[in-house]
């Protein structure tokens, strides 16, 4: 049964503190080494499985298996994954997404989003992508980290969000 993917996402990045912080007290290298292999299976196949049935929706239904758009239409479960590709150690996957994402999503569409989860996981992972993108081994523009294609998209993202941040701005 597919595990829902988010859930796992969210795992992974408030486990591995965890594990850490352990480290050291109880567990040997070898019970770590578990442990790091245990959470890499369980992201990638809930990765693996939001490409396979939900991409380029928002996210993945795991009793239908289908995609569908929850917060907006920015395929945010793969932005949401970039920073974490990075931290498991998969360049190639991360370099192969950050282009994708440069080709498929567009921000100049007329969808509800929620302004709470595009700024976190939309703006949020392509900031963090960004400042990793270097790291990721990836090309970057003169001037980095204030120029590159990830901060724009993060920027024109962040602009449609500032009506709601006017005065007269109704909240979503
Ligand atoms: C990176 O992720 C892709 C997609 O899941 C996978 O095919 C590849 O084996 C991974 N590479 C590494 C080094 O983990
Ligand atoms: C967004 O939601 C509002 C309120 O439910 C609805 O009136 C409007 O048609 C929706 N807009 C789009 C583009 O889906």
């Amino acid at each position: 049964m597919l595990t829902h993917l988010c859930t796992t996402i969210l795992c992974v990045i408030h486990v591995l503190p965890v594990i850490n912080h352990a480290k050291g007290k109880e567990g040997t290298d070898q019970e770590m080494a578990q442990y790091r292999e245990r959470i890499k299976s369980m992201f990638y196949h809930a990765y693996n499985s939001y490409l396979e049935n939900a991409f380029p929706y928002d996210e993945l239904r795991p009793l239908t298996c289908d995609g569908q758009d929850t917060w907006g239409s920015f395929s945010l479960t793969l932005i949401d994954a970039l920073d974490t590709l990075l931290i498991l150690g998969n360049h190639t996957e991360f370099q192969r997404v950050a282009s994708l994402l440069q080709d498929t999503v567009d921000f100049d569409i007329d969808v509800n989003a929620s302004v709470f989860e595009t700024n976190i996981r939309v703006v949020g992972g392509l900031l963090s992508a960004h400042l990793l993108s270097k790291r990721a081994g990836m090309e970057v523009e003169p001037g980095w980290p204030c120029s590159g294609p990830l901060l724009r998209m993060a920027e024109e993202a962040a602009r449609k969000l500032l009506p709601e941040y006017s005065d007269n701005g109704e909240s979503v």
